[in-house]
């Protein structure tokens, strides 16, 4: 069993993406355990303060560290100990190999979603590494979060099911991305006429030949 933590000022953000589909079969089949925290619960004063002005002056604000850390050491009471994941765009870039490695690993995970210009540095005191997930700015840490808890959970044993696509898929071993697959209907005629047609080697039952079509068509990521 797999458990996550996750701190954020936005916990419905959370709700529909935990809550359906894959992530759903991973709590339901005890393969990951979910734990949304509110940091606006752990804000100071009587209007639940989380964010201040930035000592020696400059634009925005950021997240104090009394209400983070607060947040985090009552994630630890929910989950144990946990590795402290921060997303942060200045972080490691998350990458298949992280992912294969996490969900290896008997770990559990608290991720901190930061929102406005960042976080008081001190915050830095309990984490253990920043995760980007890309060399791109998003507005908060929430989709970083999600992202980094599917890529994790579809690889549980259990959560995928018996069609082992894990094991098959892009990413899997190394670069190689997977083979052109198709469905019914044989052939599909666009409202302007044009027929886009299933390759007939699919169609032909040899199995070797289908094979060899797949491997000459599975394509390497661009760079
Ligand atoms: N927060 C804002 N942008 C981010 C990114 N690219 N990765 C992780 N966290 C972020």
């Amino acid at each position: 069993m797999k458990k996550f933590a996750v701190i954020t000022l936005f916990p419905e953000m959370f709700d529909k993406v935990l809550g359906q589909s894959m992530m759903w079969k991973a709590s339901e089949i005890g393969a990951a355990e979910f734990h949304i925290v509110d940091l606006r619960e752990f804000g100071i004063g009587p209007r639940k303060q989380v964010d201040d002005t930035v000592y020696g002056g400059g634009d925005g604000m950021l997240l104090k560290i009394e209400p983070l850390y607060a947040a985090v050491e009552h994630a630890k009471s929910l989950i144990g100990d946990a590795k402290v994941l921060l997303m942060s765009p200045r972080g490691t870039t998350w990458s298949q190999p992280l992912v294969r490695a996490s969900a290896d690993s008997s770990d559990n995970y608290i991720l901190i979603c930061g929102h406005y210009e960042g976080f008081d540095e001190r915050i830095m005191s309990v984490v253990d590494q920043q995760v980007s997930v890309g060399d791109y700015v998003l507005t908060g840490g929430e989709l970083p979060a999600m992202t980094i808890i599917d890529s994790i959970v579809r690889l549980l044993p259990g959560v995928l099911g018996g069609e082992q696509s894990a094991e098959i898929e892009s990413f899997s071993d190394g670069d190689n991305l997977e083979y052109p697959q198709y469905t019914r209907p044989e052939v599909f005629t666009t409202p302007s006429g044009e027929e886009l047609r299933v390759p007939e080697i699919l169609l032909s039952g040899h199995h070797a030949e289908i094979a060899k079509w797949r491997e000459q068509n599975s394509s390497t990521k661009p760079e």
